[in-house]
């Protein structure tokens, strides 16, 4: 099988690496993919929005399967392009995307389909929007409908905070038109879990859980990012949780999306909260999450490949993924300044010494080559994972790794998955 993976972060770096091991595998490309993805497929400069030169490059080199890693392709409609051009697509449809890209969409399918979420209420005008947080009162939690690259949130202490928000998401234009519709919600409590599954449209087979931690300093504090480091399978998640999610989330939302015609195929992504009332859904993605899929991915022992074709196929029906034992740990390396000024151009040296550590495995994000030096070239550089007989033992062969890494303009949380290590 010929292959296209679509991104050029740590994510796509894994899904990569995982896609390399396949023996269905004939060829990997990846567009346009970063240096540490050049190792394992052979990158092509097109830009991941550009569906149009992406399917013509799927085309003219026979792609069988085109796996996505970000949201924003499929919300432009790449998996549409794809079934075009007779084209397999491992992510949703753009009318199955709405998922990730419309979050009132998502509140009106878990409506429809009896997913336990928070109480919310969908605003397009700002005045109405700040008479319902002074009548309702905080805390609260205000959102932008679409697509905000993780800004789009604030969980609000103070009524004030709320309608802060509210302005800066509606009036002041500071996320666009993403802003231009907001929702807020009750505010829920609990420890959070990024749940995945994997779906055919009408099956879904579970793909693994994972705690991100989405602060960029330690003790989880300071501004949110996209994920600072991960630890998989997700130390709260019970099985009997992960039941409940699959019976009252995922199962449902994926009948729904097929009852009204547009059935959900690829990975989807299920924010939970695990709430005294059980798992309550924040918000779907429709794709892996980045840094949880670079600790996911080195647990799965099945073929990846096998399994995204099955799911393009509608034959997760008997399928089974199966997992090595054990626990992995994902720590994101990121330039200093990391998220509101990363500074990038800084050399980062010692990759291969760290990679060469017990269980460790490096993905990179941000890189790029300049005078055959690796450099950072964005916020989050790299991901540092390891795997190993438990969480602390993978804890500790990820911090070892990491801390081989000559690289002075980045800095890393010592604290993922539990205390901070020195
Ligand atoms: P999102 O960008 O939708 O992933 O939201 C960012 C973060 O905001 C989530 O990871 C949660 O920590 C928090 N959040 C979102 N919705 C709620 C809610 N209803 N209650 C409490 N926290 C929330
Ligand atoms: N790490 C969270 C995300 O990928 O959205």
């Amino acid at each position: 099988m010929r292959v296209l993976v679509v991104g050029s972060g740590g994510r796509e770096h894994a899904l990569a690496w995982a896609l390399a091991a396949s023996p269905l595998l004939t060829k990997l490309w990846c567009a346009p993919g970063n240096p540490g993805i050049a190792s394992v497929a052979e990158t092509v400069p097109i830009g991941a929005l550009d569906i149009s030169a992406l399917v013509a490059f799927a085309r003219a080199n026979a792609i069988d399967l085109v796996v996505p890693g970000p949201e924003a392709p499929l919300v432009a409609g790449l998996a549409d392009a794809c079934a075009e051009a007779g084209i397999a697509c491992a992510g949703p449809t753009a009318a199955a995307a709405r998922l990730e890209g419309e979050k009132s969409f998502t509140k009106e399918i878990a409506t429809a389909a009896g997913i336990p979420t928070a109480r919310y209420a969908c605003f397009d005008d700002a005045a109405s929007a700040r008479a319902y947080c002074r009548r309702h009162g905080a805390p609260l939690v205000v959102k932008a409908d679409g697509l905000a690259a993780g800004k789009g949130v604030v969980v609000a202490e103070t009524v004030a905070e709320a309608e802060a928000a509210v302005s800066a998401f509606m009036e002041e234009g500071r996320l666009g038109a993403a802003g231009s519709v907001v929702l807020i919600e009750e505010r829920l409590s609990g420890p959070e879990v990024s749940l995945f599954a994997l779906c055919d449209g009408e099956h879904a087979v579970p793909l693994g859980a994972a705690t991100d931690h989405k602060r960029a300093h330690e003790g989880d504090r300071g501004p949110n990012t996209g994920g600072m480091g991960a630890v998989a399978p997700a130390p709260a998640l019970t099985p009997a949780l992960a039941e409940a999610a699959f019976a009252r989330i995922v199962r449902p939302a994926l009948a729904e999306m097929a009852r009204r015609g547009t059935p959900f195929r690829g990975i989807l992504f299920a924010g939970l909260m695990l709430t005294p009332d059980g798992p309550k859904l924040i918000e779907f993605n429709v794709r892996f999450g980045d840094p949880e899929c670079q600790s996911l991915l080195p647990l799965l022992s099945s073929d990846l490949l096998a399994a995204l074709f099955a799911a393009c196929d509608g034959e997760l029906g008997d399928f089974d993924l199966r997992w090595h034992p054990g626990a992995s740990v994902a720590v994101v390396l990121a330039a200093r300044g990391y998220p509101e000024a990363p500074e990038t151009g800084t050399e980062i040296r010692g990759l291969d010494r760290a990679a060469a550590l017990p269980g460790a495995r490096i993905f990179q994000s941000g890189t790029r080559l300049a005078d055959g030096k690796l450099v950072a070239a964005g916020g989050r550089v790299l991901t540092v994972t390891a795997r190993g007989a438990d969480l602390e033992e993978a804890r500790a062969r990820a911090y070892a790794a990491a801390r081989a890494i000559d690289w002075p303009g980045g800095f890393y949380r010592r604290d993922i998955g539990g205390p901070p290590l020195l």
